[in-house]
């Protein structure tokens, strides 16, 4: 969801204001999908470089995170959406963590759509702690190294149970991919759009899904045998 910061730098705003507007797309998003029927989205709200930022700007991304799940739970249950959460979320603030494991008790039930949010996320620090607790299990005589495959190493993962990604839309133009669910992409199609996360609501999702539809997809075979 890249793009915020620009979007408040277009108008004299602060940058805060630009990630404001960005949870309204948010919550654009989210309602989009479920009328569309995706099993599966995943929102890249916060990385492990986040921390970095200003200590204002993640006061406010926080309270930002907070206040959504707040609004948002009675339409997550009228909706049947689970929320899920990814990423080192031990980090946040006890009061962000407490609104946040309550909405995902809450709506663990719900099967109608999954929403995971990629909170203090990163791809390599990700696919780190899985090898860490592989290693742990091997050590412990609880796993044997040659049983260590693709699926059972995706096991570890925090994304464990969940399919991988078919489509990745980056935002605001970037080339680049920024740690982001680094094994899960493997071979999930990628949009790029120049649009800051702001303007991203659901008219240009529609069209970057009718986009998708075209794609074929070959996962390393040849066009011949997808059409077969
Ligand atoms: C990247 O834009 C965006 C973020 C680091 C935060 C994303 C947060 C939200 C969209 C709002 C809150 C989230 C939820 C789930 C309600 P940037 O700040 O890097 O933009 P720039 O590259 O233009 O500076």
């Amino acid at each position: 969801m890249d793009g915020n910061g620009r979007w408040a730098k277009k108008r004299s705003l602060n940058r805060i204001r630009g990630h404001r507007e960005g949870a309204e797309s948010v919550r654009d998003i989210v309602r989009a999908c479920r009328e569309i029927g995706i099993e599966v989205l995943t929102l890249y709200a916060f990385s492990t470089e986040n921390w970095q930022r200003p200590k204002q700007e993640i006061l406010a991304l926080m309270k930002l995170l907070k206040d959504f799940l707040r609004s948002e739970l009675s339409e997550m249950m009228e909706n049947d959406i689970r929320l899920n959460a990814i990423g080192q979320v031990g980090r946040f603030p006890g009061d962000v963590l407490k609104v946040l494991r309550g909405v995902m008790d809450k709506t663990q039930e719900n099967s109608g759509m999954l929403l995971n949010l990629a909170l203090s996320y990163g791809g390599r620090d990700e696919i780190v702690m899985a090898a860490g607790r592989i290693a742990a299990e091997v050590r412990a005589g609880q796993l044997e190294p040659k049983e260590i495959t693709e699926k059972v190493f995706s096991n570890y993962l925090y994304t464990q149970g969940m399919p991988d990604p078919d489509l990745l839309i980056r935002t605001s133009g970037e080339m680049r991919v920024s740690n982001f669910l680094l094994w899960q992409i493997a071979y999930a199609e990628i949009y790029v759009t120049k649009t800051l996360w702001p303007d991203f609501r659901r008219e240009e999702l529609s069209r970057i899904l009718h986009d998708y539809e075209k794609r074929e997809r070959r996962f390393g075979t040849t066009g011949e045998q997808v059409k077969k």
